[in-house]
């Protein structure tokens, strides 16, 4: 039995089946309408969550199978101090499968170890987040057709974003990719991923400027300042406003950039990007359904 707690857990050979699985459910959404008849996913979110969650489900109830699940730790019985690893092997008696959400670093590992059924990490306080990493690269694959000889620009809170964390990670695996890495000095990317990229001589900048970055960009994904893992309201406001894309500030990218974002947006796009074609965050939103079905599929074990 498997479970996704870390992108690295899965082989760059086991990402490309998963985003052929997922092409071919875009192409043949009926052959997959059945294949998880019976099935349960539990969805265990224990932190706010639109589209992860409702991925997740739309993901199952396409497949054929059903849901249940919480949302929010106060509906829950970790509110009466129940371990996760308890809850967890509970769900098991009545799920498949389960996705969990957790503002505790390492919770959804620590849960796989004791669940008697695959676990799938939904994002674990500012550590990791490998579905929406999935969700990043079939878009890329899609966009950009290759995952080797891009230069990367990741932009805004690269200390919190799990967002970031998890697709460094998976990137760091194909040939020629190189970082700009585009924070304030306060929300650089964490230490032990910048001795990781050292150690496996894997090219990077770090800049506080998105103008310089930008010319050299093939993708640049932005993100939010994660306002909920700041101790200090003061430090948040300062910084979150630290970069706002807009059109100006794409005069001088590449005419086939790709623009991501793992949503929600707060206000570091401006909305009058949205209908340049080179915006692919609400395309991310619809990848991240089918490469979980693709997901859910392979956990499960469905031919
Ligand atoms: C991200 C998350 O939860 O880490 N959202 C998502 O799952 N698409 C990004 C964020 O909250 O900023």
């Amino acid at each position: 039995m498997r479970s996704l707690i870390d992108i690295v857990d899965l082989t760059v050979e086991e990402i490309d089946e998963l985003i052929a699985t997922a092409n071919d459910i875009i192409a043949n959404p009926d052959k997959y309408a059945e294949k998880c008849h019976r099935k349960k996913l539990a969805t265990l979110f224990f932190e706010p969550s639109t589209r992860t969650r409702l991925s997740f489900e739309a993901a199952m109830l396409e497949l054929g199978g059903s849901v249940i699940g919480f949302s929010g730790a106060s509906n829950s019985s970790a509110a009466k101090g129940e371990s996760v690893s308890d809850t967890v092997r509970a769900v098991g008696c009545y799920a498949d499968i389960i996705a969990m959400r957790h503002p505790k670093e390492g919770a959804p590992m620590i849960a796989s170890m004791r669940s008697p059924v695959p676990i799938i990490n939904a994002g674990d306080g500012g550590h990791n987040h490998p579905t929406q990493t999935l969700a990043d690269l079939l878009t890329i694959q899609r966009e950009k057709g290759k995952f080797d000889n891009l230069v990367v620009g990741m932009c805004g809170d690269l200390k919190f974003g799990r967002t970031v964390h998890s697709l460094i990670h998976a990137m760091s695996r194909y040939k020629g990719v190189k970082f700009v890495l585009i924070s304030p000095d306060e929300l650089k990317v964490p230490e032990y991923i910048i001795q990781e990229l050292d150690k496996e001589g894997i090219p990077y900048e770090e800049t506080t400027s998105l103008e310089d970055a930008m010319p050299s960009l093939d993708i640049l994904y932005m993100t939010r300042v994660q306002q909920e893992r700041f101790f200090n309201e003061a430090d948040y406001i300062r910084l979150k406003d630290s970069y706002i894309l807009n059109m100006d500030k794409l005069e001088t990218a590449k005419k086939d950039l790709c623009i991501m974002h793992p949503l929600p947006r707060v206000n570091e796009i401006s909305v009058a990007v949205d209908d340049d074609p080179r915006a692919c965050y609400f395309k991310q939103v619809l990848n991240g359904k089918y490469i979980r079905m693709a997901l859910i599929l392979k956990l499960l074990e469905v031919a």
